[in-house]
């Protein structure tokens, strides 16, 4: 079976389990090289059905701008795929909310499904959550371990993760910003 008919087998559990929730899918090139995984979908997300497409996607261009990579290149996946919101109850407002661990839990051994399937060379996980969920560890924090390649193994096989800040960290922290580049930096020498 093909990679994107063993996705779209995924993705119907997925959809069917998850029914009634606001799903954007993974979305890319599934012969990759390199799979980008990201927290959970927001409004731009679920409008477009399309993993990064809002603030968040700027800043993620401009990274593949850096890497000299085409998005339609690469698969782009999230840890939840479903938009996480909240209501206040006062304006009626609808806005997104992090994800717990349970969240991530339960989202768990669907992503690593997904990562079985493409296979990439390199995963580069993109903030806490990703990084998490792929190594099984709710404990670690991205500060620890961002732009340091690492070998783990998911389902038997061996992969590379290149742990990165999220693009929107560097919205809220502009000091980030040149520790996120040097990273980039270093992603792209490994490429
Ligand atoms: N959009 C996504 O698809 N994922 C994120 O983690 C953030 C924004």
């Amino acid at each position: 079976m093909s990679k994107s008919e063993q996705l779209n087998i995924l993705y119907d559990t997925y959809k069917s389990v998850f029914n009634e929730r606001e799903i954007v899918l993974g979305d890319g090139s599934v012969d990759s090289k390199l799979l980008l995984i990201g927290e959970a979908p927001g409004k731009d997300e679920v409008l477009k059905k399309k993993p990064f497409v809002g603030a968040a996607g700027k800043n993620l261009s401009e990274f593949l701008d850096i890497l000299g990579i085409d998005r339609s290149d690469i698969y782009i996946t999230n840890v939840i795929k479903y938009r996480l919101s909240k209501v206040n109850p006062e304006t009626g407002r609808v806005s997104n909310k992090p994800s717990t661990n349970k969240d991530v839990r339960e989202n768990r051994k669907y992503l690593l499904n997904e990562i079985s399937i493409i296979q990439p060379e390199i995963i580069v996980s993109l903030g806490n959550v990703p990084l998490r969920a792929v190594l099984g560890d709710m404990q670690i924090k991205i500060g620890q371990v961002h732009g340091n390649l690492k070998d783990i193994l998911i389902e038997e096989k061996k992969y590379n993760l290149f742990p990165l800040y999220h693009p929107a960290s560097i919205i809220y922290n502009r000091k980030l910003k040149s520790i996120y580049y040097e990273d980039l930096e270093k992603l792209k020498n490994i490429l």
